[in-house]
């Protein structure tokens, strides 16, 4: 399937690997260009090699560490010198630390909240009048622990209701605007965060690997967990033109994991 995003212009936050890697590439498959954001400079560059290489389409980069207040906003203009517009805004970035309340710190919270939910806020207000020009659209990369709480996951928790809120409050600024604004909840999907939540499996079990494994899924009720590129191939699919009537929308996609109304 095609989804036609020729001559888009994209921003993909957290894209040097895991799930933001997979949307980059599957939006330059389907013919945007691509402006990527993280810090580490060599794995941004290798993904945006692959991006040319396999796509033909443009791919630029920026290192930076989008915690800091004025990073999002460099971003969104670096990516816009380079592209002379901007249609699609992917916020994905995150890296929220997991594990026992009483042993999370004030700055694993600070850090949890300043990248997750303050990032995607400062990218979306540097890129909104862009979008906005464009008639273009923004799609939030949260997860399914916005709508089921665990004890072990009080900040990521936390981030992502908080980001599904600030999803539904642009969707419904964007119905003026004439931005769409939707949100993806991924389940497990097998990315580096996953492979430290595997780990902690086994230290927890005292178990190995497959057998941590087999324990997760067993746990969550899923048979497989999810591929990067399934979120990226939803992401494509909700940035565009097919997708012109989905407003304000959260999907689930976690092999049925979530059994909530
Ligand atoms: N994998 C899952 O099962 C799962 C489930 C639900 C939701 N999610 C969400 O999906 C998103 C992507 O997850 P993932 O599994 O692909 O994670 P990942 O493999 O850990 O990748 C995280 C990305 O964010 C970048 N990043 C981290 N800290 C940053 C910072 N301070 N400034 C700029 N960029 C930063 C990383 O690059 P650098 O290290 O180079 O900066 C990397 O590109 C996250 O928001 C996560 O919460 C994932």
């Amino acid at each position: 399937m095609q989804v036609e995003l020729n001559g888009r212009a994209a921003i993909v936050t957290g894209a040097s690997r895991g799930i933001g890697a997979a949307i980059a590439g599957v939006l330059a498959e389907q013919g945007a260009d691509l402006f990527l954001v993280a810090r580490s400079r060599p794995d941004l560059d290798r993904v945006a090699a692959g991006i040319v290489q396999r796509t033909g389409r443009r791919a630029e980069v920026l290192a930076c560490d989008l915690i800091d207040a004025g990073s999002p906003a460099a971003a969104v203009a670096a990516a816009v010198a380079a592209f002379g517009r901007l249609d699609i805004l992917v916020n994905n970035a995150g890296a929220t630390k997991r594990g026992d309340f009483f042993q999370l710190t004030e700055a694993d919270w600070s850090s949890g909240f300043g990248l997750k939910f303050l990032g995607a806020v400062r990218m979306t207000r540097a890129a909104w009048p862009h979008l906005k020009t464009s008639h273009g659209a923004m799609v939030n990369i949260v997860g399914i622990g916005s709508r089921v709480a665990s004890a072990e996951f009080t900040i990521g928790g936390s981030v992502n209701s908080a980001l599904i809120n600030f999803t539904q409050a642009m969707a419904d600024r964007g119905r003026t605007d004439g931005v769409r604004v939707n949100a993806i909840n991924p389940g497990h999907i097998a990315t580096d965060r996953l492979e430290g939540r595997i780990r902690l499996a086994m230290e927890r079990l005292k178990a190995d690997r497959e057998t941590a494994i087999g324990h997760i899924l067993a746990e969550q009720g899923i048979r497989r967990f999810g591929q990067p590129h399934e979120i990226g191939w939803l992401a494509a699919y909700l940035v565009s033109p097919l997708a012109e009537f989905i407003h304000g929308t959260i999907v689930d996609i976690d092999g049925g994991e979530t059994r909530a109304m």
